[in-house]
């Protein structure tokens, strides 16, 4: 069995619009620079509390704009130091709070290192704003914010806060308050209530619990904008009868039973989220349709009532933004048809059969649609339906599409169909749809060759993914026009010819993969030129010739390469001991939610990511946002000869070597031990002996080893890593003994040792030895631990954020 390696590209549909609110909210404080004089106890004040951090972090410049003084005073009563660039603990007698005049302190974004909050803060009692959000604060709150009885904007967002719901009493002018996203748990305070002139009130992603929403509510009458969601609330979602003017109501992701009717008295709704609640009948939208200026309704994750999404249901909403996505809908939501300004609608994870009706495509202001993971088979009206369509970014996958895809809307921007079963040819159409960025077509029945106008006059082309589908000829010329392809994935097709040359062009590629094809071709070290390459796969094809460069043609060094497999192709010759001298891996760019995307795409509303899943000997590892820095290298099934190179001691981020099936011989580099990352390392099936280099027991993250079927010679290190692993690791090694082998390297009047596991244990066994790596990783490795998961990853990675909650895997 080979390590084989899947990688799979998803969109991410991201409907952001909830957070615009609270920036422009921020923006109002303007902080100007230090026109007036301050006095110089406060410069001084300034600067020890500027002493107290690391500096190194910040560039000079960066205090000198952040503050003001009253012109009469002296006294500092501006400070914004939001920059991100204070590291170190902030300390309870820090500095900062010797500036007691300060109306406006704004330090979010810092990085203070886990401290707790220090109660110095109430001694700033003139504060009017103070933001403390995005600075690592944890623990419980020492203090009351009672002291400032100023306040009127407070936000503790987004840090590590825990304990009970803040005592936030006599704030009687508070009228902006977000604890979003800490660990506050247990009721709310009724101090809450007291707060008479909130407009803005975000308790979203804490642990706060109530067997209902506290009636009180309704005393906050002045709030615009509301949100509970991420919480344990539970009950009757209220109808908040009172709150005339809330505009923004977040409910998502807790765990209300019903909806008391009267929510329609919310009159000046405009965006009300009810998501992924635990209401056990079907919603009936007509309870929302004397919301009359709602715009944005996302009911996803709880069942409609099937009467209500009919054309005749009569509900006349104005919405723009709807997401019906897991809501168990069967048919066609007919009413859509009334829905004349929807520019945004995801029905994904429905049982929607069929085909897609005609008229849908001929709203006016649609723009993004997603109608992945349903049963849909087909469009209604001929090959032009789409054409004229307003939509620009279209989500088909994982349905049961079949037959010609229909010439796609001239405006499609992002189109993704993977896996469903269009045959025929790829629509030259798509060649002149000039806003084309992201074309996946991957895990179809596509036929005939990759049309020749798509890379080489498609100049706004970024992804393009034609992964498994039957897809022949050579890959043509590409890049003529605009290089901003940054994706190209053909794997799993009939491809023949060689490389085009032209590959040279695309400047911005960063991911080449044509696996599994019949092209034929030498190794094309030329595409070392291609300065942002980061991963190349050139498997299971018909390369051959050497993959070193002939002497005096420079050294190997593709400098930003992460991953390179060639495995089972004819390549030939032997590698020179320098091979792996200057190959630096820099790191993937990793985005703000932790992923790692291929592309930039500043959409508003979506994000095109990529997962790379690297499966070894049944072990499957998601490599999804895990690691910014590694390597991976399979040379394996070729017909490589000579040493292995001691320089790959230098790949310190390597991660992964296969080099088995193939002819080297010589001794196993010692230099290994130093590739202290490496997880799986398969030798077997080659000709190299000696002994197993004593260093490799050093190797803690080890969690596969195969040097089967050489003729290594002497002891196995007995590392726990090593001889943890199967029996079959070390087969076929007539000199090898010492455990997990029964031949003991004392004789046989040895003292008996601890036997070996069981072979049948195997399986089982190196998903133990995973785990534990796992853990040594620390958080955000996520593992697929069987082969069945090697089977699910190629099913939906779809990933719906709406409203700023968390993200919602549905797989
Ligand atoms: C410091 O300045 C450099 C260049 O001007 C910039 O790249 C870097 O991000 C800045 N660092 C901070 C912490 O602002
Ligand atoms: C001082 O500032 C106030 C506003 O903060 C302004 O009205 C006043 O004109 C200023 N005085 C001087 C002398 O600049
Ligand atoms: C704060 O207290 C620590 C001891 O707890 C002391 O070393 C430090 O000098 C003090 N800093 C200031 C600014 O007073
Ligand atoms: C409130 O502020 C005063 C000084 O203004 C201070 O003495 C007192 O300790 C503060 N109270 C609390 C609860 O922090
Ligand atoms: C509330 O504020 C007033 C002054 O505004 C103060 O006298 C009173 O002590 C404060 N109460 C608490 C509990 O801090
Ligand atoms: C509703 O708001 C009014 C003021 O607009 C207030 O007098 C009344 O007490 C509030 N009702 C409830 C139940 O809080
Ligand atoms: C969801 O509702 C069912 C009854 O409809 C109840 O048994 C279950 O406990 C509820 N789950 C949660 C998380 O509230
Ligand atoms: C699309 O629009 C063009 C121009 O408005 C029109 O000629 C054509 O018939 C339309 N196609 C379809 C299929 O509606
Ligand atoms: C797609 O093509 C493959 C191989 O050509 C075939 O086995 C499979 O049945 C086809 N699938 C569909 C849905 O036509
Ligand atoms: C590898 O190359 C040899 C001759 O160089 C040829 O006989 C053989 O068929 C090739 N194998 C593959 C899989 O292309
Ligand atoms: C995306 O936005 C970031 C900052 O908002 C900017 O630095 C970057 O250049 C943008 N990328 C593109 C492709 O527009
Ligand atoms: C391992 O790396 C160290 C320096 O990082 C080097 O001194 C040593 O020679 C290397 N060992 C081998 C066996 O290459």
């Amino acid at each position: 069995m080979m390590k084989t390696s899947c990688i799979h590209f998803h969109f991410l549909l991201v409907l952001l619009f909830c957070c615009a609110f609270s920036s422009s909210i921020l923006m109002t404080n303007a902080v100007y620079a230090g026109v007036y004089a301050c006095r110089p106890d406060q410069i001084l004040a300034l600067e020890l509390f500027q002493s107290e951090f690391d500096s190194h972090t910040c560039n000079g410049s960066t205090y000198d704009d952040s503050y003001s003084c009253d012109n009469t005073t002296g006294s500092m009563v501006e400070l914004e130091l939001s920059s991100g660039c204070l590291k170190g603990i902030l300390k309870p007698n820090s500095s900062l709070f010797e500036l007691r005049h300060l109306r406006s302190l704004h330090i979010s974004n810092n990085n203070f290192k886990s401290s707790s909050l220090p109660s110095g803060f109430s001694n700033l009692n003139r504060l009017e704003v103070l933001t403390l959000s995005s600075n690592g604060f944890v623990g419980q709150l020492s203090f009351s914010f009672s002291n400032l009885s100023q306040l009127s904007h407070l936000d503790l967002s987004s840090n590590e806060l825990t304990g009970s719901f803040p005592l936030i009493k006599n704030l009687s002018r508070l009228s902006y308050l977000d604890l979003s996203s800490n660990h506050f748990s247990g009721t709310l305070n009724p101090s809450l209530f007291e707060l008479h002139r909130l407009f803005y009130l975000d308790l979203s992603k804490n642990n706060l619990v109530s067997s209902s929403v506290p009636y009180e509510f309704d005393n906050l009458n002045r709030l615009e904008f509301l949100s509970l969601s991420n919480n344990g609330f539970q009950g009757q979602i209220p109808s908040f009868s009172n709150l005339s003017q809330l505009s923004s109501l977040y409910l998502q992701d807790n765990e209300f039973t019903g909806i008391e009717e009267p929510i329609s008295k919310l009159i000046n709704l405009r965006e009300l989220d009810l998501s992924f609640q635990n209401i056990s009948y079907p919603i009936d939208l007509n309870l929302f349709s004397s919301l009359k200026y709602l715009m944005t309704l996302i009911l996803s994750g709880n069942s409609i009532s099937p009467a209500s999404l009919s054309s005749d249901s009569g509900i006349s909403l104005d919405l723009i933004i709807l997401g019906l996505s897991g809501c168990d809908i069967r048919q066609f939501p007919n009413f859509f048809k009334n829905l004349d300004g929807l520019q945004q609608v995801d029905i994904s994870n429905n049982k929607i059969k069929g085909k897609i009706p005609e008229w849908f495509w001929n709203l006016p202001n649609l723009d993004i649609v997603n109608l992945a993971n349903n049963s849909f088979t087909g469009f209604e009206g001929s090959a032009e339906v789409l054409v004229n369509s307003t939509v620009t970014l279209l989500d088909l996958d994982l349905n049961n599409f079949e037959g010609p895809l229909p010439n796609p809307p001239h405006s499609l921007s992002h189109f993704s169909a993977w896996n469903n079963a269009f045959t025929g040819s790829i629509p030259l159409a798509i060649c002149n749809r000039s806003f084309l960025t992201i074309l996946d077509l991957s895990y179809n029945n596509f036929t005939g060759s990759i049309p020749r106008c798509l890379l080489n006059f498609q100049s706004s082309l970024t992804v393009l993914n034609l992964r498994k589908n039957s897809l022949e000829g050579s890959l043509p010329d590409m890049c003529n026009n605009g290089a901003l392809l940054q994706t190209i994935d053909v794997g799993y097709n009939q491809l023949t010819g060689k490389l085009p040359k032209s590959l040279l062009s695309c400047s911005s590629l960063r991911f080449l993969n044509v696996e599994n094809n019949k092209i034929k071709d030498a190794f094309p070290f030329w595409l070392k030129a291609l300065p942002n390459l980061q991963i190349l796969i050139l498997s299971s094809n018909k390369f051959d010739g050497p993959i070193s460069p002939p002497p005096g043609q420079g050294s190997f060094a593709f400098r930003g390469l992460h991953v390179l497999e060639i495995s089972y192709n004819n390549f030939t010759g032997s590698l020179p001991s320098n091979y792996f001298d200057n190959w630096q891996t820099s790191s993937f760019k990793k985005d703000q939610d932790g992923r790692i995307y291929m592309g930039d795409y500043n959409h508003t509303s979506y994000h095109y990511g990529y997962n790379l899943d690297l499966r070894y000997k049944g072990l499957h590892m998601e490599q999804e946002s895990v690691l910014t820095f590694y390597a991976t290298i399979d040379f394996s099934g070729n017909k490589l000869e000579g040493q292995i190179p001691e320089s790959i001691g230098l790949l310190k981020a390597l991660i992964a070597l296969n080099l088995s099936n193939n002819a080297f011989t010589g001794h196993i580099p010692l230099s290994l031990a130093n590739v202290t990352e490496l997880e799986s390392l398969d030798l077997s099936n080659n000709q190299l002996s000696g002994t197993i280099p004593k260093g490799l027991e050093r190797l803690s993250f080890l969690a596969y080893i195969s040097v089967a079927h050489n003729q290594l010679k002497g002891e196995i290190p007995q590392g726990t890593q090593i001889t943890g692993q199967p029996k079959s690791s070390f087969e076929g090694n007539e000199g090898l003994c010492g455990l997990p082998l029964e031949q003991s390297c004392f004789g046989s009047n040895a003292p008996p040792m601890q036997q070996p596991e069981e072979e049948k244990e195997e399986d089982e066994e190196e998903v133990l030895n995973w785990k534990a790596v796992a853990i040594g990783y620390g958080t955000g490795l996520l593992l697929g631990l069987s082969i069945a998961q090697v089977i699910a990853s190629y099913k939906p990675e779809w990933l719906t954020k709406i409203m700023c909650q968390r993200n919602r895997r549905t797989r």
